[in-house]
């Protein structure tokens, strides 16, 4: 599959690398390809270009920049380039102000999340919430003991949209579990902050969750 990725930070550099692992092809969007030269030595095939043009080559979208600039960085990607197409929305609407005893600040409410305002502002846009609770270096097939799957949270209001990423989170080694529609982030996004918690406290950042049944 053909994957823009809109942003060039930690998120974007390892599902690139994931994605480009698992035989799909890449472009980084970012407002400076300059930056991710290195990265792009390193990863052959994959290019760096403006976030419109990246937008514009995938097939599929993938949103991976501070949640504060997610609708800027939308906006000039344009949402042209991004009507019909799944776009993985991997951000958190995490607020400038620092956490408090471990648990990190936000600037949604419980009742609204970040997807939820993406949705509406990009009507035309297929977006999929996923990988947004989990850190970086455990996105693409990690590792646990006793070979344990974990489980992406995920949720969207397109069925064909968390299909495809479903696909991708198979090929990454996760089992999905879909929580239904755009709402649902409300619920998901916060998982972030627990995420984070162990890290912030204790130094702990390679735990995933796990859904029992
Ligand atoms: N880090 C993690 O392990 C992790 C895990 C799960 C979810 N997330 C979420 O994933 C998203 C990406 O996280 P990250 O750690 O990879 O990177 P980040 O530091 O949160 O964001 C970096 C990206 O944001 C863009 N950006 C920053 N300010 C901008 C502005 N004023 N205008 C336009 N673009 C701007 C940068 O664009 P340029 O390339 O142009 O500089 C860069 O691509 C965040 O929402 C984060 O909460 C992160």
């Amino acid at each position: 599959m053909k994957v823009g990725i809109l942003g060039s930070g930690a998120v974007a550099q390892s599902l690139g690398a994931g994605l480009l692992k698992h035989g799909h092809s890449v472009v980084l969007g970012t407002r400076d390809p300059a930056k991710v030269s290195v990265w792009l030595n390193e990863h052959g095939g994959a290019k760096a270009a403006s976030f419109a043009e990246a937008a514009a080559f995938g097939e599929l979208v993938i949103l991976a920049v501070k949640g504060s600039v997610a609708v800027d960085v939308l906006r000039s990607a344009g949402a042209s380039e991004l009507a019909g197409k799944p776009v993985i929305d991997t951000t958190n609407p995490i607020a400038d102000a620092p956490p408090v005893n471990g648990v990190l600040k936000f600037f949604t409410s419980l009742d609204d999340s970040l997807m939820e305002r993406l949705q509406r502002d990009f009507p035309g846009a297929r977006f999929v919430k996923a990988f947004s609770s989990v850190g970086n270096a455990l996105m693409v097939n990690p590792k646990f003991g006793g070979g344990q799957k974990p489980t992406m949270f995920i949720c969207g209001n397109d069925e064909a949209a968390k299909q495809s990423v479903g696909g991708i989170l198979d090929q990454f080694g996760w089992e999905t579990a879909d929580l239904g529609k755009a709402e649902a982030a409300r619920a998901i996004e916060p998982l972030c902050m627990l995420w984070c918690i162990p890290g912030f406290l204790r130094n702990e950042w390679t735990h995933a969750f796990k859904l029992l049944r």
